[in-house]
């Protein structure tokens, strides 16, 4: 998987490239990870990226031309190197919210360019002649697009087989299966006077899956209602599920 990110805070992502299965990621070539700073292309010597608003208000807007000549030279490492280019990504408060879907779409794809927007916005014409699709963390506000595109990036990550020490930990993880996950347990046994339920102790491996289904389905119904609709709609299940679920 190939990400493009365009940032004025390359640093900022060695939170990503440097630390626990990112960085392990980075490292092994699963994840390449190529950061370009929009200084890096402009003409002017103060390296101008941000202008005041036309029609006044606080705040800057990012120009459309570093930004524009960032993705050329992206574009043109692209060619080089013979790779075909992805869907250029705006993050955005008024993007699509991003989902787990998303989030496996995403490795469909193969290579993303991240644009990283600060200050106040992008000028509209850069995103008009240039963004394919605008992503969302939810309905609040960052102060730029680094901290959002890191985390869909490690989402997106974690995917890419290889990436997760235990290959079957992605599978599990909440939203894989249209699920929230069920509950974890390790040593001691005793906590607090609080016992790790029976089932997890006696090694029977049908019983336990059957334990975690039902505790994945019975958590999800109370927290995420919304999640076993859709889990219904697409057929995700089952009949014993159903049935599970009616006892509740
Ligand atoms: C301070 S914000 C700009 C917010 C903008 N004035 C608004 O109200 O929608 C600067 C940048 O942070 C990023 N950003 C902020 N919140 C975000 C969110 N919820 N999801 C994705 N990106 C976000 C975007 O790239 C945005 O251009």
């Amino acid at each position: 998987m190939r990400f493009d990110v365009v940032t004025l805070f390359p640093e900022m992502f060695s939170a990503l490239t440097q630390w626990g299965i990112t960085g392990r990621a980075y490292e092994q070539g699963l994840a390449n990870i190529n950061l370009w700073n929009p200084r890096d292309y402009c003409s002017d010597p103060r390296k101008t990226v941000d202008d005041r608003a036309y029609g006044g208000g606080p705040g800057m807007v990012m120009m459309a031309k570093p930004l524009e000549d960032t993705l050329f030279a992206i574009k043109a490492a692209h060619q080089s190197q013979n790779v075909a280019s992805g869907p250029i990504c705006l993050l955005a408060p008024q993007g699509e919210i991003f989902s787990q879907k998303i989030a496996k779409d995403i490795l469909n794809y193969g290579n993303l360019t991240f644009i990283c927007g600060r200050y106040e916005a992008v000028d509209q014409r850069f995103i008009d002649r240039n963004v394919d699709l605008q992503l969302s963390m939810g309905d609040f506000v960052v102060s730029g697009g680094e901290l959002p595109a890191m985390t869909m990036m490690d989402a997106v990550i974690r995917l890419i087989p290889g990436a997760l020490g235990d290959g079957d930990s992605a599978i599990q993880d909440s939203f894989m299966n249209g699920l929230l996950d069920y509950p974890h347990y390790t040593r001691p046994e005793i906590y607090e006077n609080l016992s790790v339920p029976d089932v997890l102790l006696g090694g029977h491996h049908a019983k336990i899956a059957d334990w975690r289904r039902q505790k994945s389905l019975e958590l999800t119904l109370r927290l995420r209602p919304d999640l076993i609709k859709s889990a219904r709609a697409n057929g995700l299940l089952s009949k014993e599920d159903e049935q599970f679920l009616r006892t509740l």
